[in-house]
């Protein structure tokens, strides 16, 4: 069983393996994939004889696709590094096969195998295969089907060992999840299956455990006896750009909050688990989800603020309104931005709010979690004339700026009490002289060395759906003239203070 490394001196590599990316053309390929792998090989995680074989449609020979690679590797890594090294290009570059092929061909995927094998014999890599779906969700049933075909899904054997990396959407409610768990467990086992989500590969996302449950400081105060509540915000001050077409399809409920907030409110919320194995983690999340209060479609439209945002100004630029994104159709009802309260009811949890917000052309880009603790009693300094002070706040922010901030009260130099808020302030550029890396590599190399733990599984994304779901269906017959907007450059539309001030709470990214 897979468990969570928590070895600093040891060096993760994975055994040798091919890597087939399905979807080799796409735009995730180019951008995130390719040059995550790229890094990975840099750092010497990767064995000297991995392989990659980019798998889609359109026809290239490998050269070609190499060059295609060459450009987005330097166009992704300069603007973190400088330049890529050339040497470190070559050799990697050698490694990188193109085959070209249908995703609903049986033939093709005889084909492929073939070709698995040819580059297995050559490079002396014992059949160890990781099969990447970076395809529009529609490809994923045939491409894991063909593969069943094609004899590449090795269900049941694990030397050599095949894995499946499925990217989200998972689904886009709880009936097609669950029809793609099924599929996808016709033909692997669960433990071969890697459902991904780059929040999960995000450093300050796995900090959340290790921030709870290796301080004593927190762990003790992190229950409804100390807490007042939660805010969550992942706001992006992108629009939608070119992806109006995909994106109308989906929203802000399904692009963002089934999967990325999930995952956060799941590691905020979490009992300790009984121990570092994949499972056992993610049994703890499983159990957060199950504990959320329902939000039934016929409570959606009024609990839950939904809007989209309309022509506005972000950092000086004028940004278009949704509605006039390219392939969105000018009544769309798909929302940007979404708000609501959440309720966790179990014994740790009961009657704190989880305050969960997220949006695109918001003023900028900046996802947070804050916890916001008791106030303190009222007397001593928490009445006039020094107070009433502000409650401790305990910021993690997961990007921009990664790090962590708490506020606390001090008194301020001078004759008189005057108590001020200060923060104590963690940055992960200050304290370990680099940025953390992408979310990306972390995953790719989990996934290689088959370590599960920050991949969902089918429970988990099942029970997603299962909150979720009610909240879309409620909000489906929504007329286009009753959808909210909020000017882009905003923080959404004011229905979204109203409901946290209704409680007496202000958001705190303003
Ligand atoms: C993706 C969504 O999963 O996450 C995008 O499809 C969104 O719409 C992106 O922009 C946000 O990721 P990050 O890492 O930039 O916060």
């Amino acid at each position: 069983m897979s468990q969570t490394n928590t070895d600093p001196t040891s060096t993760r590599q994975s055994d040798p393996f091919v890597m087939v990316v399905f979807g080799a053309s796409g735009d995730l390929t180019r951008r995130k994939l390719m040059p995550a792998i790229f890094q990975l090989w840099c750092e010497n995680h990767l064995p000297e004889s991995a392989a990659i074989i980019g798998y889609s449609r359109t026809a290239k020979t490998d050269e070609e696709f190499r060059a295609d690679l060459c450009d987005s590797i330097r166009d992704s890594l300069s603007c973190h590094e400088g330049l890529i090294d050339d040497a470190a290009w070559e050799t990697f570059a050698s490694r990188i096969y193109y085959q070209q092929g249908a995703y609903d061909s049986p033939d093709d995927f005889a084909a492929l195998r073939q070709r698995i094998e040819v580059i297995s014999a050559e490079r002396d890599i014992p059949g160890n295969c990781l099969h990447y779906l970076a395809t529009p969700p529609m490809a994923f049933e045939s491409i894991i089907r063909n593969l069943d075909c094609a004899q590449l899904a090795r269900r049941g054997q694990t030397d050599p060992w095949a894995r499946v990396v499925i990217e989200k959407p998972f689904g886009t409610d709880l009936d097609s999840a669950r029809k793609l768990n099924q599929i996808a467990r016709e033909v692997f086992d669960e433990e071969q299956i890697f459902r991904i989500d780059h929040y999960l590969g995000k450093e300050t996302v796995q900090n959340i455990m290790v921030l709870r449950m290796a301080n004593s400081i927190f762990e003790h105060l992190w229950r409804h006896d100390y807490i007042d509540h939660v805010q969550i915000t992942a706001a992006e001050s992108l629009g939608v750009g070119t992806r109006g077409g995909y994106y109308d399809t989906s929203g802000a409920l399904r692009d963002m909050v089934q999967n990325h907030l999930m995952h956060l409110l799941c590691l905020v919320a979490m009992e300790p688990p009984v121990s570092l194995t994949a499972d056992a983690i993610r049994d703890e999340k499983v159990k957060v989800l199950r504990a959320l209060r329902p939000i039934p479609a016929q409570c959606a439209a009024n609990g839950v603020v939904r809007a989209q945002y309309s022509g506005g100004q972000i950092d000086g630029q004028n940004e278009p309104g949704y509605r006039q994104a390219e392939n969105v159709p000018p009544d769309s009802t798909t929302e940007t931005f979404v708000a609501f309260k959440a309720h966790v009811d179990n014994w740790r949890w009961t009657g704190v709010p989880f305050y969960l917000r997220t949006g695109k052309c918001l003023p900028r880009r900046c996802t947070e979690i804050s916890i916001h603790f008791e106030d303190i009693p009222k007397v001593l300094f928490n009445r006039p004339p020094a107070g009433p002070l502000r409650p401790n706040v305990l910021t993690i922010r997961v990007q921009p700026n990664e790090g962590i901030a708490l506020e606390f009260q001090t008194k301020a130099p001078g004759q008189a009490m005057h108590i001020q808020p200060l923060e104590m302030d963690f940055g992960y550029q200050e304290s370990f002289g680099q940025a953390p890396p992408d979310a990306y590599q972390r995953l790719l190399l989990d996934a290689a060395v088959g370590d599960a733990t920050l991949f969902t599984r089918s429970d988990e994304v099942e029970a997603a759906w299962e909150f979720v779901s009610p909240i879309i269906e409620g909000c489906s017959n929504t007329p286009p003239e009753a959808m909210l907007q909020y000017p882009a450059g905003t923080w959404g539309p004011k229905e979204a203070e109203e409901l946290i001030e209704a409680d007496g709470n202000k958001w705190r990214l303003k």
